[in-house]
């Protein structure tokens, strides 16, 4: 699948060569953060065919069978303070919405902060992990990793997520073609991370209009709690901007949202 993908980038990609494909892995992001540690370059990409711990935000698992979905993490190593990249989730989220758009025709949208949507369903999730290096702000790398359910009928979901989870092949109603998916996120991510320190407003203005969690009745999960508050806007970092029934405004930096069901 490496060599597909490969030949399905354009011949001068600046990541061609850095391209790592890994039938059995624990998880691409793991993975990634070993190889960024013993010095692997900016823009090495690593896919798996399957992961067997694949992780998610707030230390839950990510479900990964084999050859059912992307599992793609990429090493960023930005000349910046780890407070210049406040915004990477939402660049990613943003950049796999034009990669699936370009590959599929069909635009996902984004439950803040990091989930793909479709139909009100989990199409994918993104993992963003900063290593700073020691004794100052600066970035030393970013590992972004992206999980993307591609061709998984509902019976192929566990009986938990069948409700909550939806493949691409579901959404769109055609079967998606993994190796072109992967060249597209690749070329997004790429041109996302060309843009990322310059282009911070426009990316949060493409991102207000992907997240589909603004302007609703939410519930924020905090500390086994659900608090029922209205998202009103995000800050220019990403952060979620929502007000309490009491009328008073919290700007929320990282967290849980679940939409409240009229
Ligand atoms: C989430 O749902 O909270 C994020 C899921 C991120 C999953 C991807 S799959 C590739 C990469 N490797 C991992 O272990 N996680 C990310």
């Amino acid at each position: 699948m490496n060599k597909q993908i490969q030949t399905l980038l354009r011949p001068d990609h600046p990541w061609k060569d850095r391209l790592h494909w890994f039938d059995t892995i624990d998880s691409t992001n793991t993975e990634a953060k070993r190889m960024a540690q013993k010095g692997a370059p900016h823009g090495t990409v690593l896919l798996a065919h399957r992961q067997t711990g694949g992780r998610g935000r707030m230390g839950r698992s990510f479900s990964s069978p084999a050859g059912m979905g992307i599992y793609l993490s990429v090493i960023l190593r930005p000349e910046c303070r780890a407070e210049q990249l406040m915004h990477l989730t939402c660049a990613t989220a943003v950049a796999m919405c034009d990669a699936v758009e370009t590959v599929t025709g069909f635009r996902p949208g984004v439950k803040w902060i990091n989930d793909l949507i479709a139909d009100g369903k989990k199409l994918g999730g993104i993992l963003t992990e900063l290593s700073i290096l020691p004794g100052s702000d600066k970035i030393d790398f970013a590992v972004v990793g992206i999980g993307i359910n591609c061709n998984q009928t509902p019976l192929d979901f566990s009986g938990e997520i069948r409700d909550i989870a939806i493949s691409l092949q579901t959404a769109t109603q055609k079967p998606v073609q993994r190796c072109q998916l992967a060249a597209g996120m690749i070329e997004a991510l790429w041109k996302m991370s060309e843009t990322l320190l310059i282009g911070e407003p426009e990316i949060m203005e493409q991102y207000k209009a992907d997240c589909i969690t603004l302007g609703q009745d939410i519930y924020l999960l905090r500390s086994g709690q659900k608090l029922p508050c209205h998202a009103l806007d995000l800050d220019q970092e990403g952060a979620l901007i929502v007000q309490h029934p009491d009328g008073s405004v919290e700007t929320v930096c990282s967290g849980e949202v679940s939409v409240r069901r009229r």
